[in-house]
């Protein structure tokens, strides 16, 4: 078992492969957090639980004096609001009487091997039982009878830790749950740096880096979707450490709705980091003998530095967290109409894309935005998901087939959470957009959004999608969100629940994600919210690949695939060669390789030179498409460092081969550049495909690849690919 409860001094230890994590039952029943770093042994961990019990101003717990004791300076392993601890809160309720003063003490616990689902909430999984330990421990707040039980899996040969936390109401009284986050650490000292993905449409996940301030940093999204501004993962990491070297704590929420971490640092020098729901705009009412779940947070730990906690994210993300047909099955080689063709198509128009797509060795054709109700532009018909006849003159059974005939699969676009103004389904239910009465709606790409939070409404959204895909040949599903969530409220909620409405939508989509994702298993799913505004883990559960980014240059894609790798496998990031300006298609391909890559362009434009250099890519993405897949990814040179170059290398789990791919920004003047190759074999000898040259692999880590004589040039790219002899 990777969890134990060392019963005489009553800790619970969770070891992974790169981890240990310590908390106990102190006296009085309090939690307290007493490790979380590179693995240790079960002796001395005595010496642990020495800390100082009190400070002025920090009050005592009512029995402290006998025991020592101050929730205040005690680092707490689910921290409470208004019992003695003035730092952030984990957890808070408000009671019958309108207080929030919450106490979680330890009640009891059970380990169990593997893993359970959250209802109605996605999560990572177990293939297989042994795969990971659970601990589930019970705490209670006596007076509001909250009931909560935090629940930590250790996926033990990741160095992963996942926590979630079950609220039930023990009582006979009602209470509101005001904060409830999935995850609460206590480190010691504020020697770290933090880490997060920023950044706005067009521009997702670049990097920022800051040391702690005291006081309180935050990242948060009150958008209704996890955001293109913000993303729901940050590191803490030791002071300097780097791609190699360096203790660094990962933490991702899988989560697509407002998220909020914040990091503070205290008086004492301590860090305290909480993620979860954000609780603003959140309350929850709970009943007598209701249960909330709030999400699943991931947890990290490596002392190897960034490099390999991304790497540890990516393994776990591939093995539990992207499910069905598309985890292990090679996904088809789209083209996808958008950038080619915007909503000005037809019948013929697509017949013709696919014909030439079939030319070039393109194997699905995805249709994108404009194919139903009256939609010209994107002033109208969001809910009509029926077939614009007018466009498509053979109906969509008659565009498939004929798309089918030329040898392509067909995938369609969605945006099931929108509605139009003007459209079909507003008029007749103008009460099903999310608004708040006497209020005007705020309207943003002319749209608004569907009250998802109403059964009946995502019910009948859901029958129309039904109905499409149960009828039609497709094989694949864009669904997107262009627009994020104002007057939130929900006109059939009582009052004291309009505090869910924000997190019952996403209950919402992830109810019908799953019912399209069960009843269609042979679909492939790829989300996108206006690019990767949710790129996020709760939408890898349903779909393996999200629309990195509407940004295709292929330039500023590289700052916004960097920092999306920081947790996010390239499997999961769509990335796709287009026409649009700035460098060449060798610089468009080498950047998209890097992801599930696709095509998003009009093959009737492109130049016999064209075609025949695109037939090409497609020849190369077969060939690499195993080690971008399933490979392991090492940044060698990050756009955030680095303004001239920037470099990246997939490697194969058996270390056989190597994918190294370098894009010269602009016109790098170095005389000399040996580019240091990592995650080798350095008994292994390589040869370099494209020069014949060999290696040994310990030369190419060490003293590196000479590119000295490499192409010059701003916006060129080249690949070095190795194979082991
Ligand atoms: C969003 C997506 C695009 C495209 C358009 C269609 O912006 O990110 O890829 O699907 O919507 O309206």
């Amino acid at each position: 078992m990777s969890i134990r409860f060392i019963e005489e001094n009553k800790i619970f230890k969770l070891d992974s492969k790169t981890s240990t994590y310590i908390f106990g039952v102190f006296e009085g029943n309090y939690l307290v957090h007493y490790y979380y770093g590179a693995p240790i042994p079960d002796t001395d961990v005595e010496q642990l639980r020495i800390r100082p019990g009190f400070a002025s101003f920090c009050p005592d717990s009512p029995s402290a004096r006998v025991f020592n004791f101050s929730p205040d300076v005690t680092p707490l392993e689910y921290s409470t609001f208004g019992a003695g601890d003035f730092r952030l809160s984990a957890f808070a309720v408000k009671n019958s009487e309108g207080n929030k003063v919450t106490d979680l003490r330890y009640v009891s616990h059970e380990i169990y091997s593997g893993k359970k689902p959250i209802p109605g909430l996605p999560s990572l999984y177990v293939n297989t039982e042994d795969e990971a330990d659970t601990l589930e421990v019970l705490t209670e707040d006596k007076v509001t009878g909250a009931r909560v039980t935090l629940v930590y899996t250790v996926f033990k040969e990741y160095g992963a830790i996942t926590r979630c936390v079950k609220v039930e109401n023990a009582s006979d009284k009602p209470f509101y749950i005001d904060t409830v986050h999935s995850l609460c650490i206590d480190l010691p000292g504020n020697d770290y740096e933090m880490l997060d993905l920023y950044g706005r449409w067009v521009k997702e996940r670049s990097l920022d880096r800051y040391p702690l301030h005291r006081g309180i940093q935050s990242i948060k999204s009150k958008r209704g979707s996890s955001s293109h501004n913000h993303n729901p993962f940050t590191a803490l990491v030791s002071k300097g450490a780097n791609e190699d070297y360096g203790e660094c704590y990962g933490f991702n929420l899988v989560y697509s709705s407002n998220f909020s971490i914040d990091v503070e640092v205290d008086g004492f020098r301590s860090s305290r980091l909480v993620m979860g729901i954000n609780p603003e705009g959140f309350s929850w009412y709970l009943a007598p003998g209701e249960t909330f779940y709030a999400p699943e947070a991931v947890m990290v730990y490596t002392n190897k530095g960034l490099g390999e906690m991304s790497r540890i994210f990516h393994r776990l993300y591939a093995n539990n967290l992207i499910r069905g047909k598309w985890k292990k099955a090679k996904r088809p080689l789209l083209i996808n109409n958008w950038e080619g063709t915007g909503m000005n198509f037809d019948h013929d128009k697509l017949v013709s894309f696919a014909k030439h797509a079939k030319d070039i060795g393109l194997e699905m054709l995805v249709m994108d935005d404009g194919w139903f109700g009256k939609r010209d532009h994107d002033n109208s018909s969001l809910g009509d998901w029926y077939v614009a006849e007018y466009k498509l003159q053979k109906g969509l059974s008659g565009l498939i087939k004929e798309v089918n005939d030329c040898g392509l699969k067909f995938g369609i676009w969605f945006e099931p959470e929108m509605i139009s103004p003007d459209s079909d389904i507003y008029r007749a239910h103008p009460d099903w957009c999310l608004h708040t009465e006497g209020r005007d709606k705020s309207i943003a790409r002319t749209q608004y959004v569907i009250d998802y939070s109403r059964k009946e409404v995502r019910d009948h959204i859901y029958s129309m999608m039904y109905d499409i895909l149960s009828n039609n040949n497709i094989d694949y599903v864009k669904w997107d969100f262009n627009r994020n969530l104002t007057e939130v409220s929900c006109a059939q909620l009582p009052p004291e629940k309009q505090g869910e409405v924000f997190h019952r939508f996403v209950l919402g989509t992830y109810e019908i994600m799953d019912r399209l994702t069960t009843d269609f298993p042979h679909i492939l799913l790829e989300n996108c919210s206006g690019g990767g505004g949710r790129f996020d883990p709760g939408m890898l559960y349903y779909s393996p690949q999200i629309w990195t980014s509407d940004n295709t240059d292929p330039i500023e894609r590289l700052t916004i695939q960097f920092g999306t790798s920081m947790c996010y496998p390239a499997s999961t990031m769509g990335a796709h060669v287009s026409a649009n300006r700035r460098t060449g298609y060798e610089t468009k391909m080498n950047v998209a390789l890097w992801g599930s890559f696709g095509y998003e362009l009009d093959p009737d434009k492109l130049t016999p030179e064209e075609k025949a250099e695109i037939k090409d890519q497609i020849a190369l993405y077969h060939k690499y498409y195993d080690v971008i897949h399933y490979g392991e990814l090492y940044r060698l040179i990050t756009p955030f460092e680095n303004e001239f170059h920037v470099a990246w290398e997939l490697v194969s789990e058996d270390k056989n081969e190597a994918l190294v791919t370098v894009v010269e920004i602009k016109r790098a003047y170095d005389e000399f550049f040996m580019l240091r190759l990592k995650g080798l074999d350095p008994e292994k000898l390589y040869e370099i495909e494209e020069t014949g040259d060999t290696f040994s692999g310990a030369y190419l880590m060490n003293a590196g690849l000479n590119l000295t004589h490499r192409p010059h040039g701003d916006g060129l790219s080249y690949r070095v690919h190795l194979l082991a002899k």
